[in-house]
């Protein structure tokens, strides 16, 4: 903490000096205290302190310079001291606002020093994920169809019993219906009380999208649906009351049977390799006529139907073949619902089962992990 002066608190008279020349002297000694207490100040705090006591209104140094030295000089002395206050105050006043700068500046500087940012540190490294193995699955089927001359379209998952049922000729009570357990969804009554709000249920297959799209579009039509569907079926290893389907549509003036069985065939091999052997079944669907199921050749068993251990095959259940999807050639009845004409127009279409697909393909026994959100089943596609 600086100290004050003694010499400033007495009168010239009292100091004994009583000639001009002894002044400069005085001047000379408070100049020099002044200066080593200035080196030892450098926080804001002793800043302040520091210039209090030299420029203090009414017992700053300077102050007391005025009123002993000064004021009670006799006229021989009084040009002396006033010249020797004036160059002291210049000083003061100048060493005391550089001083007040360079603290500033070093506690910025040291602010800085404090929250400087190293960004040589490496980051925190956070994982970023990736697709779902649906969603991979999703992609390579519509890769391979792209390649092929298909487009993607998508559709609602709340749909209309039209959409859903009738216009793909499954009037009401069409036992059809009952294989495809359907969530309806509670609709508050219309407004006006009188008549019924429309029904609406989650589509429980992608063939909706068959009869959107051809409303929309007049032939060639050639486009594939992925997308998640709805269903009242009991969870287990190869159910779920929600899961994927992919549609697919193709529709000109001249598709034949072969063009179908040929698309589908391309399509199995590309997506599970040349080695894979594929039949077709005889099936119903009340929108495809005539309809298959489409067939592969077990990949747990390599179609022999005997397990690894010798024993038989719980993948396909001994049988050697794994059912795939539906399809068939688009029944002309459906035509007559998208304004279609029925005698110049052919097509097929078919619907897969993603989930059932991606298990295949990857050995996965159960459906229920793709809706589990297990890292450990998730980390191991990445
Ligand atoms: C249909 O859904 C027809 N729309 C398919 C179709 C489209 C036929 C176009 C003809 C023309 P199906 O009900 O068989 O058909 O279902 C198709 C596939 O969905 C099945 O082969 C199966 O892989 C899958 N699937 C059906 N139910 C479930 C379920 N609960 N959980 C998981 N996958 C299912």
């Amino acid at each position: 903490m600086p100290t004050i002066n003694n010499a400033t608190a007495k009168t010239l008279a009292d100091l004994g000096v009583t000639a001009a020349v002894a002044v400069a002297p005085l001047f000379g000694d408070v100049r020099a205290r002044f200066d080593s207490e200035s080196a030892g100040i450098h926080d804001e705090s002793a800043w302040k302190s520091f210039r209090d006591v030299w420029l203090g209104r009414k017992s700053g140094v300077l102050a007391q310079i005025t009123d002993n030295w000064l004021k009670p000089a006799t006229p021989e002395l009084k040009r002396a001291v006033g010249a020797g206050l004036n160059e002291l105050r210049a000083h003061v006043e100048s060493q005391i606002e550089s001083r007040r700068l360079a603290i500033e500046s070093g506690a910025e500087e040291s602010a800085l020093a404090r929250e400087r940012i190293d960004l040589s540190l490496p980051g925190v490294v956070r994982p970023i994920g990736s697709h779902h193995l649906v969603r991979q699955v999703f992609q390579e089927i519509e890769d391979i169809f792209f390649s092929i001359g298909f487009s993607v379209v998508e559709g609602p998952e709340i749909e209309t019993p039209y959409y859903n049922f009738e216009a793909l000729n499954i009037p009401e009570f069409h036992p059809v219906r009952d294989d495809m357990d359907t969530f309806y969804i509670d609709l508050p009554p219309s407004p006006d009380k009188k008549t019924a709000p429309t029904p609406l249920l989650l589509r429980t297959h992608t063939s909706p999208m068959q009869i959107r799209t051809m409303e929309k579009h007049k032939p060639p039509v050639r486009v594939i649906v992925p997308g998640k569907v709805y269903r009242r079926d009991n969870p287990d290893a190869t159910h779920s009351f929600i899961f994927h389907q992919v549609e697919g549509l193709a529709v000109d003036t001249d598709i034949t049977f072969c063009d179908f069985t040929g698309t589908i065939e391309y399509f199995v091999k590309q997506f599970f390799g040349a080695g894979v052997k594929t039949r077709f079944r005889p099936s119903y669907f009340p929108f495809t006529e005539p309809s298959v199921e489409f067939d592969v050749s077990c990949i747990f068993c390599g179609g022999s139907g005997t397990a690894a251990s010798g024993g038989t095959c719980s993948k396909c259940k001994g049988a050697g073949w794994i059912e795939l999807f539906g399809a068939g050639m688009v029944d002309p009845a459906v035509y007559g619902f998208v304004g279609y004409d029925a005698k110049q127009i052919s097509g097929f279409a078919f619907g897969m089962g993603i989930d059932r697909l991606a298990m295949l393909k990857y050995g996965i026994d159960d459906i229920q992990v793709f809706f589990q959100n297990d890292v450990r089943f998730l980390n191991q596609f990445p």
